[in-house]
């Protein structure tokens, strides 16, 4: 695919299953990654693969999170948000660790180059012939569930990258008229 047809035409998954992109699908799509601008050179980006097994634990994350922000919440509820890990068979999340001391890289910047990270891991799933979703929600800003991970507590995660096969309709998402965004700075 080239990439201007990947850029035109992705769109997020709704429904993802196995076949995962496999190791060397995965080793182009963080390849990708790490070409992501990144002002200052900092490599602000850690990565967190959850597959197979692992989906429990990051589902007992989730549930674990649920718990303590809703004490009252039933265990049908628990149940369902454990079963969030599998809504496909690989995910990856992405975070930013950025460091505040660096004042000519704003934090904002370092956090916005995790972002491109993740888009572009995106993209290069979408070119290999696999999908993806991006996530978050509240568990991406909850320190235990962070600590679950194996990240810090200031790390920033961007996003819970879902990825697999894309299977049925994807969503009809309406793309906006980009001319209706655009605006060009008159000359003087
Ligand atoms: C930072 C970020 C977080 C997101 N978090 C969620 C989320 O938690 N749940 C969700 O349904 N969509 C979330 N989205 C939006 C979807 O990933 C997706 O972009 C949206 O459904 C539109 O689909 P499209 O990618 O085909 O345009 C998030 C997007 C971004 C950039």
């Amino acid at each position: 695919m080239q990439a201007i047809d990947a850029l035109l035409t992705r769109r997020s998954a709704r429904t993802l299953t196995d076949p995962a992109p496999d190791d060397a699908a995965l080793e182009l799509i963080f390849a990708s990654a790490v070409r992501a601008p990144d002002h200052g050179r900092l490599r602000p980006w850690r990565f967190v693969i959850v597959r197979d097994k692992a989906r429990e634990r990051f589902g007992e994350l989730l549930a674990d999170h649920l718990r303590r922000t809703h004490p009252q919440i039933g265990e049908e509820s628990l149940q369902r948000e454990r079963l969030k890990a599998f809504r496909a068979p690989l995910i990856v999340v992405v975070a930013a660790r950025s460091n505040p001391e660096i004042k000519k890289v704003p934090v904002i910047e370092q956090t916005l180059s995790a972002g491109a990270a993740a888009h572009a891991m995106m993209l290069a799933a979408y070119a290999l012939g696999f999908n993806a979703m991006w996530k978050t929600g509240e568990p991406a800003y909850d320190a235990g569930v962070k600590s679950g991970l194996g990240l810090e507590p200031g790390d920033a995660v961007v996003g819970f990258l879902y990825f697999g096969t894309e299977s049925g309709e994807p969503a009809a998402v309406p793309r906006p008229e980009w001319r209706d965004l655009v605006r060009e700075l008159a000359e003087p």
